[in-house]
């Protein structure tokens, strides 16, 4: 591990000062550990005001040198990737560097022989199994942009997402298994592909024997590409400054954002992030159990562990399958010593009979991370206790698809840890605490609750939201001069360290997945009865947050259960089944200002049955109807 610099709190603070006083110094030295083809010319540029931030100028590069050539001499036979099948009976894979590199390499070339260059998008819409991670390192090797969309999306997600960034190739599988049930992700991207012009070229991975439609010209199976094409493939030469993916998250108003992640800064914040954060070792097998098609599985399953040589696991299926013991089979199945999911899941797996986790011997384990949204006390102290039997440090990581790494974390083992906070802020993170003027409350040593932000440039910060950068420049740099905001309310410490309290903004985090309520509104607004609709979240024990509909329908229409799940079909139909609201509350009118904005904050209060103080109601156009959908609430 070339960048496990923290080895103790003193180090920690050490590394962190010169981060501030000098970061350009303090990045320089961590980008020099990496395999670079020409070294940079100018470690940093930025201005939040544009905004601008360029890591690393003239620094040309390769990740995949990084995550896979540079280890071949010293450790290609090491397992880079052991993939466990949805069905325990399957048998595990266990791909090594070198058998990694030549398969990357390989299948780098059939996107070649397909017309893919440099800077071409290719969108991938597949499940967890090692052709995902292969596919996205062979664009990568090549210079071509990859737009991954989690395959649990529906068609019209895919859609909106390749003709936003204008994908020239898709690559997906047959078929995937989730738990007992098979999904057939084909069809789906059929019916995807009916209004994508600019995809000329699908290439399917057989995942299952199942016969798959093919459509002649356009389709070809992965296996048949692989056959015309041979094993070497030179790595396409990068700027460090050059867009290596973009990925997809939601936002405040319908349309996704593309996030655009650009090379030399990415790898070099997600791979000093993972070993520091996790403190791996040599012989160490890592575990992230997110999907790759979150940032989550892209830092931290594939390019930060992959950058520093560490054994990644990856798993196809989900935690109840074939029962709720599964997670912990696997660890003590493959020794796993780190193991990083996110709080949902530890919820989900906490109301379940210990004996599930007591059946099997988790003593490998060292350190347990959690990511995605806040994680309550009695989660925390439920995984701390009866997964890492009080002998594994809990990080709880805080960052978003935008920061691209870790942002405010304990280091594993050395930053003293606090259940529900996420501590300290890593090296090279410059935390801002604002507010509700828009002050930064600057004294570290008095406990403060505001909105967070961050001041200075990091180097896997997103660039930009593919083809719109004015759009980047609203949502992030506008609400507090030369900073970026995050969306995030939190709580410091009289000591410094951070608690994030949640989003601020018309983002909900179910189960760990972040959606934007416009979109859900924008798909129920779609059906024929609807007039209008407002979407909010509310608290819910195992997913955190889920969805509390409140909707219009035209006055000849019969409010119906049928109704009810027609709406939400139509939602699980074109965003997915994840987004689908728990609650749908039919109301006559929603409370409205006069300047027409609904206000979200009274919905978000009688969704969550909070409705002793309602809060200021005077700037309401239609005060009464409140009392209406209070009586009328889904409790
Ligand atoms: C939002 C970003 C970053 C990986 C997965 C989510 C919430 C994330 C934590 C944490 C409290 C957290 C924030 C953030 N969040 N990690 N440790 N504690 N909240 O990425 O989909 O871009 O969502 O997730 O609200 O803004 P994302």
């Amino acid at each position: 591990m070339k960048n496990l610099q923290i080895k103790t709190f003193a180090e920690y603070k050490k590394a962190y000062q010169k981060s501030t006083e000098n970061p350009e110094a303090f990045w320089d030295e961590i980008a020099s550990t990496f395999t670079w083809k020409k070294k940079w010319d100018k470690t940093l540029e930025w201005d939040f005001r544009k905004p601008e931030v360029k890591w690393f100028q003239g620094g040309k590069l390769n990740i995949t040198e990084n995550c896979l050539d540079r280890h071949l001499e010293e450790q290609g036979n090491k397992t880079a990737i052991i993939w466990e099948p949805n069905d325990p009976d399957e048998e595990s894979r266990y791909i090594s560097y070198r058998q990694l590199f030549v398969k990357v390499s390989r299948f780098a070339n059939v996107l070649k022989n397909n017309g893919i260059k440099k800077g071409d998008k290719v969108c991938l819409y597949m499940p967890m199994i090692p052709e995902l991670a292969i596919a996205m390192l062979a664009c990568a090797r090549i210079g071509a942009v990859h737009s991954i969309v989690f395959a649990g999306f529906s068609s019209s997600a895919i859609a909106s997402r390749i003709n936003d960034s204008g994908c020239k190739l898709l690559i997906t599988a047959n078929e995937v298994y989730r738990g007992s049930k098979r999904v057939n992700l084909k069809d789906i991207c059929d019916e995807a592909l009916e209004n994508t012009p600019s995809i000329e070229t699908v290439i399917v991975y057989r995942r299952t024997v199942e016969p798959t439609s093919m459509k002649e010209g356009r389709d070809k199976f992965w296996f048949d590409e692989l056959q015309k094409v041979d094993k070497d493939c030179a790595a396409e030469e990068m700027d460090a400054e050059d867009m290596l993916f973009i990925l997809y998250t939601s936002g405040s108003t319908g349309k996704p954002k593309g996030m655009v992640h650009t090379t030399g800064g990415y790898m070099v914040g997600t791979t000093y992030t993972f070993e520091n954060v996790f403190q791996l070792e040599k012989n160490d097998v890592y575990w992230c159990t997110a999907d790759i098609g979150w940032i989550t599985g892209h830092s931290y399953i594939i390019y930060g562990p992959l950058a520093a040589g560490a054994t990644t696991v990856m798993f196809e299926g989900i935690p109840s399958y074939p029962d709720y013991g599964r997670f912990w089979e696997i660890c003590d199945k493959l020794n796993v010593t780190h193991f990083y999911t996110a709080p949902t899941a530890i919820r989900a797996l906490a109301k379940q009979s210990l004996k599930f986790v007591e059946q099997h011997d988790l003593s490998s384990l060292k350190v347990l991370g959690s990511v995605g949204e806040p994680i309550n006390e009695e989660a925390w102290h439920w995984y701390n206790d009866n997964i890492g039997k009080g002998n594994c440090p809990v990080v709880d990581t805080w960052w978003q698809t935008e920061t691209g790494a870790i942002m405010i974390s304990p280091v594993a083992g050395i930053t003293p840890t606090r259940p529900t906070f996420a501590t300290l802020p890593l090296p090279g993170v410059q935390p801002a605490l604002m507010d509700e003027n828009g002050k930064e409350i600057t004294n570290l040593h008095e406990k403060a609750e505001g909105r967070l932000a961050i001041k200075f440039p990091w180097p896997s910060i997103a660039r930009t939201i593919y083809g719109n950068h004015q759009r980047y420049k609203e949502v992030y740099f506008s609400a507090y001069e030369n900073m970026y905001f995050t969306g995030d309310g939190s709580y410091r410490d009289a000591t410094g360290n951070y608690r994030i309290t949640g989003r601020v903004d018309d983002v909900v985090i179910v189960s760990g997945h972040n959606l934007g309520t416009a979109t859900i509104e924008n798909a129920i607004d779609e059906h024929q009865n609807v007039v209008e609709c407002a979407v909010v979240g509310f608290p819910h024990d195992v997913k955190g947050n889920a969805l509390y509909a409140y909707v219009i329908l035209y006055d000849d229409v019969e409010p119906t259960e049928k109704l009810e799940s027609e709406i939400k079909k139509l939602v699980s139909d074109t965003v997915g089944p994840i987004a689908k609201p728990d609650k749908i509350q039919f109301v006559s009118g929603l409370p409205k200002t006069r300047s027409g904005k609904i206000m979200r904050r009274i919905l978000r209060k009688i969704a969550s049955n909070d409705t002793d103080n309602l809060g200021d109601t005077s700037t309401l156009l239609n005060p009464e109807i409140i009392d209406e959908i209070m009586q009328e609430a889904k409790r």
